[in-house]
């Protein structure tokens, strides 16, 4: 039998209502908070990803779906958002008239990770992107949008770890001491840490394994080797997210697995998961832009899985089955009247089911049943020649009603109208 890749999964119409709802409250919060929607390529150049993730990340040494394609190129699917997203900012000057660019993303990405539960091979996810400010309002606005989806979606109690990586200036100075750290404890390290230390210290702090993972708990922390300018701005984020009643607290043990940060990085926590515990990730990369050949342009994002959260308020979140009716012709000769009555709500873009399978008037009504339909119209020889039809309800708190089949249409409308209000 042919099955679907390890990893990759199928999202069945049953679970797809969920999905949806976190993606509209996704789209109508960023779009309220002034972000367009974006969508760029799952394929890319590799190159993209290893200057952009950086060449000593896991998602990039080890993780990416790479190949060369019949014309010769490197390509990669996308293992994250951000890169491709500063590659069009870019290549279409997006930043040109307003250099204040705030877009978003919904969509797949792919690591060649080890499956588990939470964490898969082509995964989903929410993203949003600013540029062009570098004021430390707009960090804590982006962790302000983040707290208020997690509460719409129905996880209030998610807080945020926050940490600042410093920038350019205090890099240099907080690598050094990690350095001298981690050559202290080489006979404790992975393979991967020892090969890493000298080109990207950083990197050993999210090491996986769990002898390298306790040699990193005792490195030396970045906010004991911030300079003033990237203190100030940590400070002004925190100011503003208490002044936002965001709730979080300083983790400096947050430092991303991901290269293109400086300065404020966060991440979403929830204790419901498990291992793959982390909902949601982002930070400043302020260099970036200009790394992959575009203008100096500060920026700020963050990420967050969507199959995570689909876990998370499985049991949560209250889905309104949208309103539908079922026409149940009683015998074929009913049948192409059903129809067109069908056709009339359809085009009124009301739920509407109707057999055409010629099941009894029982069977029909089970089905419907199934289906969550709030109304049913048996429309038999007699209600024909009568003219006259009754709206059966189905579910409890509807009434009964006689009405004419020349009005069956509107009263119906009405009648799902005042459900949906309801
Ligand atoms: P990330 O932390 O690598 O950041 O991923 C963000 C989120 O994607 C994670 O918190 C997690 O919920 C989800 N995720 C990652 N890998 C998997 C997986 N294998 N299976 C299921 N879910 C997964 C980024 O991707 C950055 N681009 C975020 C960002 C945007 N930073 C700035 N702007």
């Amino acid at each position: 039998m042919l099955q679907a890749i390890k990893g990759m999964n199928d999202i069945l119409p049953g679970e797809v209502a969920l999905w949806q709802t976190i993606e509209e409250t996704a789209r109508a919060i960023c779009e309220a908070y002034g972000y367009q929607e974006i969508r760029t390529p799952v394929l890319e150049k590799t190159e993209l990803f290893a200057r952009g993730v950086g060449e000593s990340t896991d998602i990039v040494e080890k993780e990416m779906y790479s190949f060369v394609d019949r014309g010769g190129d490197n390509l990669s699917l996308r293992p994250e958002g951000t890169a491709g997203v500063v590659r069009a900012l870019i290549e279409h000057k997006m930043h040109a008239a307003d250099p204040e660019v705030r877009v978003y993303y919904i969509g797949p990405m792919y690591r060649r990770e080890r499956p588990q539960k939470g964490r898969y091979r082509q995964f989903h996810q929410i993203g949003v992107e600013a540029f062009g400010i570098a004021a430390p309002e707009v960090d804590a606005e982006l962790m302000a949008m983040l707290y208020q989806f997690l509460r719409e979606i129905g996880l209030p109690d998610v807080v945020l770890d926050v940490n600042t990586l410093g920038d350019q200036s205090d890099r240099p100075r907080y690598l050094e001491a990690l350095r001298a750290h981690f050559e202290q404890h080489r006979s404790e390290l992975c393979e991967d840490c020892l090969r890493r230390i000298e080109r990207a210290p950083l990197r050993l702090l999210d090491c996986k394994s769990e002898r390298c993972h306790a040699v990193a708990l005792a490195a030396p922390l970045v906010l004991d080797h911030l300079g003033p300018a990237s203190r100030e701005h940590f400070d002004g984020v925190r100011r503003a997210l208490d002044r936002l009643q965001v709730p979080h607290r300083v983790n400096p043990r947050v430092v991303r697995g991901l290269d293109y940060y400086t300065r404020t990085v966060f991440e979403a926590v929830s204790t419901g998961l498990g291992s793959q515990n982390a909902i949601c990730g982002g930070g400043r990369y302020d260099n970036l832009v200009e790394q992959l050949g575009g203008p100096a342009l500060p920026a700020i994002g963050y990420a967050q899985g969507i199959e995570r959260l689909v876990m998370l308020v499985a049991d949560k979140l209250a889905l309104r089955a949208p309103t539908a009716v079922a026409l149940v012709p009683v015998a074929s000769e009913q049948r192409a009247q059903a129809l067109e009555i069908a056709a009339l709500l359809r085009g009124r873009r009301i739920r509407c089911i109707l057999d055409l399978a010629g099941r009894s008037v029982k069977a029909q009504l089970r089905r419907a049943n199934r289906a969550n339909a709030a109304f049913a119209v048996v429309l038999g020889e007699e209600e024909i020649r009568r003219g006259q039809v009754e709206i059966k309800p189905l579910v409890e708190g509807e009434s009964a009603e006689q009405v004419a089949i020349a009005s069956l249409v509107d009263r119906l409308t009405a009648r799902c109208a005042e459900r949906a209000a309801g």
